[in-house]
């Protein structure tokens, strides 16, 4: 498979993951492609969401999923139980695919290991932050971890990701 042209800064590895973050000031539209080339090219079976928002992500790797024959794949966390995602995917008739969770992130009890762990929710440095030290243990060894908008300044969430791939886990003062 031909990889995509634009999007993440592919292939940093923290010695377990393999770490993708997207590019600066991006819409999640420019990053599809990769979603699902990673997810594909990758063969990930399990993948944990957290942000479902207007789904594009989630049919992303919904398609990738659906492509290998595999229907119960994908866990997609919201907060907000009316985001828009889970009516797209229903429209399209994927929702068997997915199992929607409404919760919190940070409160959200989940136990197990994923192929691969999109964070698309929050945002905000502290939550990120956070959510990186809960979600990374999770990622199987050769996984993936994908952080949507990671390097955008507008975030200021850059730095829980140095935190954490180089110095092991996030040091809120560095
Ligand atoms: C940028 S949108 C996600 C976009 C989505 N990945 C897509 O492709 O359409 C962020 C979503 O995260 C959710 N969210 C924000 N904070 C959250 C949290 N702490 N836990 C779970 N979901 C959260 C919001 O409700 C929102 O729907």
């Amino acid at each position: 498979m031909k990889r995509p042209k634009e999007t993440c800064h592919l292939g940093k590895s923290s010695g377990h993951h393999q770490v993708a973050m997207t590019n600066e000031y991006s819409y999640i539209h420019e990053h599809l492609e990769t979603l699902y080339f990673i997810s594909k090219e990758f063969n990930c079976k399990s993948i944990l969401e957290i942000g479902t928002g207007d789904g594009d992500s989630t049919l992303a790797f919904l398609e990738s999923l659906y492509d290998r024959e595999i229907y119960n794949g994908l866990i997609s966390v919201d907060i907000n139980p009316k985001c828009k995602g889970r009516k797209v995917i229903e429209e399209r008739q994927m929702e068997n695919g997915v199992h929607w969770i409404t919760a919190d992130s940070l409160k959200l009890d989940i136990q197990g290991k994923f192929d691969l762990i999109f964070i698309d929710g929050d945002h905000g440095e502290e939550v990120v932050t956070k959510e990186i030290i809960k979600y990374a243990p999770m990622v199987k060894k050769g996984g993936w971890l994908i952080l949507h908008d990671f390097t955008n300044p507008a975030y200021n969430i850059f730095k829980s990701y140095c935190s954490w791939i180089f110095k092991g886990y996030p040091n809120y003062d560095c």
